[in-house]
């Protein structure tokens, strides 16, 4: 059934219709179009705009039905528009006369306007939920990792000694941040647009405060015209599920780096990795690749929504009908993304000591090496330079520095004494790295104090 048709003379052309029709997607929000509608009722009966038995009629008739969708007795029928009309008409086909006053004082601008609200709150709660499960997965990483020395990069090439634990708190770091992210987007989302109407408010006594409060937001929105063409919540939200994403992506790449035959740093479980066709001998980081090249998909989504908005005129314009494929796409990407990651992450395996033979074949001791010498009164300048002969030296021998004899050390510069090899050990440059945020033990367990109270306390 149509919600309109009084004004035609003919019917919708059949494409028209396929065209203009959104329920093949939008009755993913069917719950939220129903608790939507329940909360309007009971704010009319309030009111006086619906009597007693009416508001019974159709809560019942509500709950029915979204009863008959779940257990599969109800099916989404072409015929209708979009979620909106279908359960309008279903109400009206199961309770008769009171299913018509359901639509009083509502428009289906301000109704998907608050649906697609509902949708992306809770789905935002979920992705939070995903969130805070790898946080914890990466905390634990850490905890056990606060002396496995492993080499840092910078440019990809290997630049001073740092941790796993030290590693893995980079992200810890950026996945915090997207918690954080989604919590402050809940907060500025959380207001209700319904009882805004096509856009200008309606002439019934709504309460605007009730129906705000029935549905869990903070109040009302306070521009009606505003309220249904209002989608920036879902830009800054694919905003953040972008961000979300690129730190996947980055610590994926680092993933295949760490698991390609050169590094072995890591070894994926047998679970989380897929073979080749024909390369009996090929483990691959399929789950890593996918999640960094699903990225796009949602960048993808937020540019299109930024270029859909970018030139509608107030208020509503079917333009905006656009904006749920690509959102719900990128939830449901997110979402996948996520717990595949947490579970790629949880079950793979560090190669500790190649880790740090890496970590000792580098060089990257030679920043503490200079520092040696500073220590000694050479300056610093003078050292950068020494160090850089000491290198010369080692790559033309094929050496570590702390292969070098105390005689090889002291032709260079006889500042070197014995105490250059506990110096330059790859644990000394770590555990003297001790200000806050760096990786020596006893500033990382004070960070981790800090995520521990974070991770378990604050949320
Ligand atoms: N399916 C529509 C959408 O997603 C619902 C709103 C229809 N409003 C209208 N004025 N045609 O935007």
């Amino acid at each position: 059934m149509k919600l309109w048709g009084g004004r035609f003379t003919k019917q919708t052309n059949q494409l028209v219709h396929n065209f203009n029709a959104s329920l093949s997607f939008d009755q993913k929000f069917y719950y939220q179009d129903i608790e939507g509608s329940i909360a309007h009722v009971t704010m009319l009966a309030k009111q006086g705009i619906l009597n007693e038995e009416e508001k019974v009629a159709i809560i019942d008739g509500l709950i029915s039905i979204r009863n008959d969708i779940e257990n599969g007795t109800l099916l989404f029928d072409e015929a209708s528009e979009d979620i909106h009309s279908f359960v309008e008409s279903n109400l009206i086909g199961r309770i008769g006369e009171a299913g018509k006053k359901l639509h009083t004082g509502r428009s289906r601008n301000d109704q998907v306007a608050l649906d697609m609200k509902l949708y992306t709150r809770d789905e935002l709660k979920e992705i939070d939920e995903l969130l805070k499960q790898l946080l914890h997965t990466l905390f634990h990483v850490m905890e056990a990792n606060l002396e496995t020395y492993m080499p840092g990069f910078t440019h990809l090439q290997k630049a001073q000694p740092t941790t796993l634990a030290h590693h893995f708190g980079a992200y810890f770091e950026m996945f915090k941040r997207d918690h954080e992210r989604l919590q402050d987007i809940l907060k500025r989302l959380n207001y209700c647009p319904l009882g805004s109407g096509a856009f200008a408010g309606t002439t019934y006594p709504l309460d605007r405060e009730l129906t705000a409060s029935l549905l869990g937001f903070t109040g009302p929105t306070l521009n009606s015209m505003d309220s249904v063409s209002d989608r920036d919540y879902l830009i800054e939200t694919l905003s953040a599920l972008s961000t979300i994403m690129m730190h996947l992506s980055r610590f994926c790449e680092e993933i295949i780096i760490w698991n390609s035959n050169e590094y072995q740093f890591i070894e994926l479980d047998d679970s989380y990795s897929t073979g080749s066709s024909i390369m009996p001998q090929k483990k691959n980081p399929d789950i890593a690749e996918l999640i960094r090249g699903k990225t796009g998909r949602v960048y993808g989504s937020l540019v299109s929504l930024l270029t859909t908005m970018k030139s509608l005129p107030l208020a509503y314009n079917k333009d905006m009908q656009e904006d749920k494929e690509v959102t719900f796409d990128a939830f449901d990407t997110v979402k996948g993304c996520l717990s595949l990651f947490e579970g790629m992450i949880s079950s793979m395996k560090f190669n500790t000591t190649i880790m740090e033979q890496s970590a000792k074949n580098g060089f990257t001791n030679a920043t503490d090496a200079a520092d040696y010498l500073v220590n000694h009164g050479v300056p610093f300048r003078d050292a950068h330079g020494i160090v850089g002969q000491l290198v010369l030296y080692c790559i033309e021998k094929n050496i570590a520095l702390d292969d070098m004899s105390l005689e090889e050390f002291q032709a260079i510069s006889p500042v070197f004494q014995e105490d250059i090899y506990e110096s330059i050990s790859i644990k000394t440059c770590v555990e003297k790295r001790l200000t806050i945020g760096a990786p020596g033990k006893e500033a990382m367990k004070q960070v981790l104090a800090i995520y521990k109270e974070y991770l378990y306390n604050e949320q």
